[in-house]
């Protein structure tokens, strides 16, 4: 039963329409929250935010992560976004002070980067192509900078030959799928070429690691006096080659393909919708200028923050396209969540130990009593007075809510900015809407995104 029902659920995902269909069956059946036996597992799916609130903050020891740490414990072992209790904690304490304030706020080190996404899109003479790609590219190019000290360099022709595994990434993630939803079947799912795969992005980590540990203290500290380097500073706490590679895997996993979903869905919207378009160029040209070097400096975390309408437009994209569109738990005692039991669905309901929780953040962000009848529209005006509570958690809440939140959202509004600034027109050609969608450990285009910028 499990295996049919995972392989029904493997159609619709295969099909794009994976999200669509289980927003449909909340919005269908009139509720929230839906319990099933599958397999003698008790499941729940729920898109209510206190039921989300309870089981990722309020009840958070009552929960582990479940599935997920066999699915991604090929890719990325025990790094913290596979682990949990204690492994977890030491994870986290080691991580979250290379994501302070001061670590984040890399404006600088974006430019080179965006200059060669610039010079790239400028090649194509105003065709058509898929920003997608070039958005997968430019993050995995920053990130790899930010955590190496090195950059894949994917834009450019001088690209790093030791650091090809942008495809590998993308294709070893499909697999964690699959592996996910087989569940307790999930060692089915790993063909040689998958093993392929993890070999090719371990040895390419493996390589960058080795180097720092065999660089003497001094030299890495005069290395990273002039730029941040993520592995330089963790190699200070701990020189296990496995716990690095565990760890750069896990934020590289975390942090590369849901910062290029966010930018991917936020431009086709931006591509379908001239109006918005036009009043967010107006916006980013009042704060920062249309681009010219001499007023670079102007774009700074802090005036980024202060930009309210690209706030808005990433807001409503983040709402629409949560990256990481699902999220699950499984109960470790006898719980309860607050929301789905009596005649209107607002009374407690029974959690019994091993219950899988699937929290559908996807259609939490879709719910048209918070939203209105427009909630499946952009409509980024719409935050001028939103307060939407428990309705929106793109990353997450609770004592594991995401680390890389402010560098995501630095990340992603620099980007957006420059784009505007450079091109100051853009065309979409993206005829299915809703777009169709690959949804596994994150959320991107199945058919990408196609625009011209000029
Ligand atoms: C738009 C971009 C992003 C979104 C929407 C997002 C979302 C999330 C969410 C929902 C979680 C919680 C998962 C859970 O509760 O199970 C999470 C965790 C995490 N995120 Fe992000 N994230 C983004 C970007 C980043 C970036 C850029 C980095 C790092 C550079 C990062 C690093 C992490 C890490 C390390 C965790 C694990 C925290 C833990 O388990 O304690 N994220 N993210």
């Amino acid at each position: 039963m499990f295996f049919f029902i995972s392989l029904l659920l493997l159609k619709y995902s295969k099909q794009g329409f994976l999200l669509e269909k289980q927003l449909q069956d909340f919005r269908t059946a009139g509720t929230h929250t839906l319990a099933a036996k599958v397999f003698l597992r008790n499941v729940i799916i729920t898109c209510n935010g206190e039921n989300i609130k309870s089981s990722i903050a309020t009840q958070f020891n009552n929960y582990s992560i479940g599935f997920r740490m066999h699915a991604l414990e090929p890719l990325i072992g025990n790094g913290i976004f596979a682990s949990e209790g204690e492994r977890w904690k030491a994870s986290r304490e080691m991580l979250r002070p290379q994501f302070s304030r001061e670590q984040v706020s890399h404006v600088q080190t974006l430019e080179p980067h965006f200059k060669n996404f610039a010079r790239e899109i400028r090649k194509l003479n105003g065709k058509e192509f898929n920003i997608q790609d070039y958005f997968h590219k430019i993050t995995i190019d920053t990130s790899s900078e930010f955590l190496f000290g090195e950059s894949t360099n994917t834009l450019t022709s001088a690209s790093n030959d030791k650091f090809q595994f942008a495809d590998a990434f993308n294709k070893v993630q499909d697999t964690l799928t699959e592996k996910f939803m087989l569940g307790p079947l999930h060692w089915v799912s790993n063909s040689k070429e998958f093993q392929g795969h993890i070999k090719e992005i371990h040895d390419a980590v493996k390589f960058y690691v080795d180097k720092a540990l065999e660089t003497q203290e001094e030299k890495l500290q005069e290395r990273s006096q002039d730029n941040y380097i993520f592995l330089y500073e963790l190699v200070k706490k701990t020189r296990d080659p496995k716990v690095l590679q565990d760890e750069l895997l896990s934020i590289l996993l975390a942090g590369r393909n849901t910062t290029a979903g966010l930018l991917s869905f936020l431009f086709l919207e931006l591509s379908r919708n001239p109006r918005v378009w036009s009043k967010l160029k107006e916006d980013i040209y009042e704060s920062f200028g249309q681009g010219s070097s001499d007023e670079l400096e102007k774009i700074t975390f802090e005036s980024m923050k202060r930009c309210t309408y690209l706030k808005y437009c990433i807001n409503e994209a983040l709402r629409l396209y949560p990256p990481i569109s699902r999220n699950v738990r499984v109960s470790k005692k006898n719980t309860t969540l607050p929301r789905g039991g009596g005649k209107y669905g607002d009374s407690a309901i029974f959690v019994p130990k091993g219950t899988i929780v699937m929290m559908h953040i996807y259609s939490n962000h879709r719910q048209k009593d918070v939203y209105g009848e427009d909630a499946d529209e952009f409509n980024p005006e719409r935050w001028e007075n939103l307060k939407p509570g428990w309705a929106f958690m793109p990353f997450g809440s609770g004592p594991r809510i995401c680390l890389g939140q402010q560098f995501a959202l630095t990340e992603a509004s620099y980007i957006t900015i420059r784009i505007l600034q450079t091109f100051p027109h853009i065309t979409g050609n993206n005829p299915q809407y809703p777009p169709r969608k690959v949804s596994n450990a994150t959320m991107r285009l199945m058919d990408g995104c196609i625009v011209t910028l000029k």
